[in-house]
């Protein structure tokens, strides 16, 4: 039978003696620490790049559809905000603003480029769709106050990964970030050549047509296709279309719109004849349409703390944590990062569209509660930092 040994005797007291009050000492050393030259630069930088929080104020709204609206948010500087952190185009912030008394949050692609960040202005293009885009599009205005986390986000062009020529599938408000990558290569921000093909079902529904046409020539080409259009000016798009886009050179293919798109575009891959360098999937929204009527009662442990909250219809597991004030770990609020991850102890839930993966073997075990919808009664158990 094994047994475990302990030791006794000298050593063991000389080596406690040494750990004695090491807490104590390392903290006296910290505190007494010159920082090392360029630190304080450095630690500025970082604090920049990677913003906990950024406050942040509306200061121009411009409608594109009756159920779309672009939001030119600036630096808060009555918040303390002065400018806005930097960002590749392709990624998102995640916005959290009051709903009805609850802070509710969701993440937006950035539609304008890295030049308008610089100088202090990030776009939104932001379509009435699940209670807080419905809220912004219906009652925000301009002089409104939210805060920011992000920018995140690794749909992005990389020089190191991906080919200079990019074929970008885009379809309806998924076209935002193929939107910062044109005003991007405009701007000298991306050395790249693109060509976006951009596919709406209904022929005069294409977000920001008056700028992307005015982006054609500097490096971008914008093609536009309808599957079904009525004069039948617009071709559905296929995978030919895709190809001849692609030409002979080496290219990288990109796609991003609703789940429903993104699964059309996915489906046109391996059709195609040429072989993109490097494929990149947006990371779409996290969406479901709300069930209606009834409240779940969730019950959440962290760490030594059980809470009792309520669900509201067509909440998130993560809304309803946040509304209760409980501080849930959710970075990128997209059901990305995996850092929200979290146990479940009972009940049953569904998963925004795209995420259907977690509802399978082992996985099930674990929830993230971003994009994570009660269907009854639930327990399960965080993990704050
Ligand atoms: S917050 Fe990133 S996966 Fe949930």
């Amino acid at each position: 039978m094994n047994q475990k040994k302990f030791r006794v005797g000298g050593n063991l007291l000389q080596e406690w003696s040494l750990y004695k009050g090491q807490a104590a000492r390392r903290r006296q050393a910290l505190a007494s620490a010159q920082a090392p030259e360029g630190g304080q630069e450095a630690l500025g930088l970082a604090r920049l790049l990677h913003p906990a929080q950024q406050h942040v104020v509306v200061k121009k709204i411009e409608t594109q559809r009756e159920d779309c609206k672009t939001f030119w948010l600036g630096p808060d500087q009555e918040a303390g905000q002065s400018e806005l952190a930097p960002f590749l185009p392709g990624q998102h912030l995640a916005l959290t603003a009051l709903v009805e008394g609850s802070p509710v949050s969701r993440p937006y692609s950035l539609m304008s480029s890295p030049a308008q960040a610089r100088q202090g202005l990030y776009g939104l293009t932001i379509k009435a769709q699940g209670l807080l885009s419905r809220y912004l599009v219906e009652q925000a205005k301009v002089g409104d106050r939210f805060t920011l986390t992000g920018p995140e986000g690794d749909f992005t062009w990389q020089p190191l990964r991906d080919a200079p020529h990019l074929v970008a599938l885009a379809s309806g408000s998924g076209v935002a970030a193929f939107l910062s990558m044109a005003r991007a290569v405009r701007e000298g921000d991306l050395n790249l050549r693109m060509t976006l093909l951009y596919t709406c079902p209904w022929q005069d529904g294409f977000l920001h047509k008056k700028e992307l046409d005015g982006l054609q020539g500097s490096g971008v080409e914008v093609r536009y296709f309808c599957p079904d259009c009525p004069d039948g000016s617009l071709e559905p798009l296929n995978a030919a279309q895709v190809d001849r886009a692609a030409g002979q050179e080496p290219y990288s293919l990109f796609w991003c719109g609703s789940h429903e798109a993104m699964a059309a575009f996915e489906k046109l891959i391996p059709q195609l004849k040429t072989k993109p360098q490097s494929l990149r999937a947006g990371e779409g929204s996290v969406w479901c349409a709300p069930q209606k009527g009834k409240s779940f009662r969730l019950r959440v442990h962290a760490r030594t703390v059980t809470y009792t909250i309520e669900a509201l219809p067509g909440e998130t597991l993560l809304t309803a944590m946040e509304r209760a004030g409980i501080a849930a770990p959710a970075p990128c609020r997209a059901g990305r990062c995996g850092f929200c991850r979290s146990r479940l102890i009972r009940g049953g839930y569904r998963v925004a569209p795209g995420f259907e993966g977690r509802l399978k073997g082992e996985e099930a075990e674990w929830l993230h509660p971003c994009c994570t919808y009660p269907e009854g009664d639930m327990e399960f158990e965080i993990y704050p930092v």
